[in-house]
């Protein structure tokens, strides 16, 4: 049996969004305070560079970033907070596992055909070989439990399917199947412009999403500006099935209220939006605007946060060391 583990990370491309908080740091603060699990969470700059990064600019994006965990109620002393580049042991089991991992399997990655396009011939072989090192991220850690946004599903079913190859290939044990933890009421927050698409920090209009660092006036008026309809809000969840921009805000205040949708919907259903607005931007603003002001104090500081990052990749290597011991053990090399 493997011991309760949580690994996640983030990319350090800059700019985190309500969907990076909503989906995922708020969820790793959660996971770590509820003390089942140890939780290992990580800023994944070797992601970053599969599409080409600024130097500067990505050094900048991950001390933000580190900055970001903290603020959302990652603490350091709970957590094993760390840079993947500086635990070499994630990038060595990743190349172990583009051996096990199928150019099939690697093929039906919804996001590399997303993130690829039409640009594929020209894409970065780590862009498209992406997966297998998420896989490392996670089996580096025996991770029992990855907190995620649904966009990155198919990774972790494709991580359970490189442990599942590697156990069978070499007649072991050794690395766990790996659950995804999708849980909440935000796991897929949307545009505010467009109801269809994924909230992202990629998205070239700015008032499609909420950035942790916006302040009270820019959430504000971002929602009070979200595309909506002209109906008031129904008291029964079913009521919201055809109106996904509304489903969207009732989501998002329920995960910022920690409540389900329906019992947003109780409090809410009959209010039109011009009341509703007002009441998720408040909640929105007082829940956001600590981040944003601790983000930015602890900016201040970036030998801090570089301590904090070394402290944090030693313990991490006390973990992976033994571990890539042991696959390189098992493999023959
Ligand atoms: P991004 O998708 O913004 O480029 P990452 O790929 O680094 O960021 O994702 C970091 C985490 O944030 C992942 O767990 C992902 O599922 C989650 N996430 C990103 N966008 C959203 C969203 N719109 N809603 C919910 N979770 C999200
Ligand atoms: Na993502």
């Amino acid at each position: 049996a493997f011991q309760p583990r949580v690994f996640s990370g983030i990319q350090p491309s800059g700019g985190l969004t309500l969907g990076n908080y909503l989906g995922a740091l708020k969820r790793f603060a959660d996971m770590q305070d509820e003390g089942n699990f140890e939780t290992i969470y990580c800023m994944v700059d070797l992601h970053a560079i599969t599409v080409w990064q600024d130097p500067e600019t990505l050094k900048r994006n991950t001390r933000e970033l580190c900055a970001g965990f903290i603020a959302s109620g990652v603490d350091p002393e709970k957590s094993i907070l760390f840079n993947q580049s500086q635990v070499p042991e994630h990038a060595q089991l990743a190349w172990v596992f583009n051996t096990v991992a199928r150019m099939g399997w690697l093929n039906r990655m919804t996001q590399f055909k997303d993130k690829a396009g039409k640009n594929r011939e020209n894409s970065s072989v780590g862009l498209f070989a992406y997966p297998a090192l998420m896989a490392a991220d996670i089996l580096i850690y025996h991770a029992t439990h990855v907190p995620v946004g649904e966009d990155q599903k198919q990774h972790v079913e494709l991580t359970r399917d490189i442990a599942a190859k590697f156990n069978h290939d070499y007649g072991v044990d050794f690395f766990p199947i790996t659950e995804p933890v999708i849980e909440g009421a935000a796991t897929r927050v949307m545009s505010l412009r467009d109801g269809s698409k994924k909230m992202s920090k990629s998205d070239p209009s700015d008032m499609s999403r909420i950035n942790l660092t916006d302040d009270a006036d820019a959430i504000a008026s971002k929602l009070r500006k979200a595309r909506t309809d002209p109906d008031a809000l129904p008291s029964e969840i079913e009521g919201l099935s055809e109106r996904p921009e509304a489903r969207n805000l009732i989501n998002i205040y329920a995960a910022f209220a920690d409540m389900t949708p329906e019992q947003v919907l109780e409090e809410v259903g009959g209010k039109q939006f011009s009341e509703f607005k007002p009441m998720l931007a408040d909640l929105a603003v007082s829940k956001l605007s600590p981040i944003s002001s601790e983000m930015s104090r602890l900016m201040q500081d970036q030998s801090e946060i570089d301590k904090i990052l070394r402290r944090g990749a030693e313990r991490a290597r006390e973990i992976t060391a033994p571990i890539l011991a042991k696959t390189y053990d098992i493999v023959g090399l």
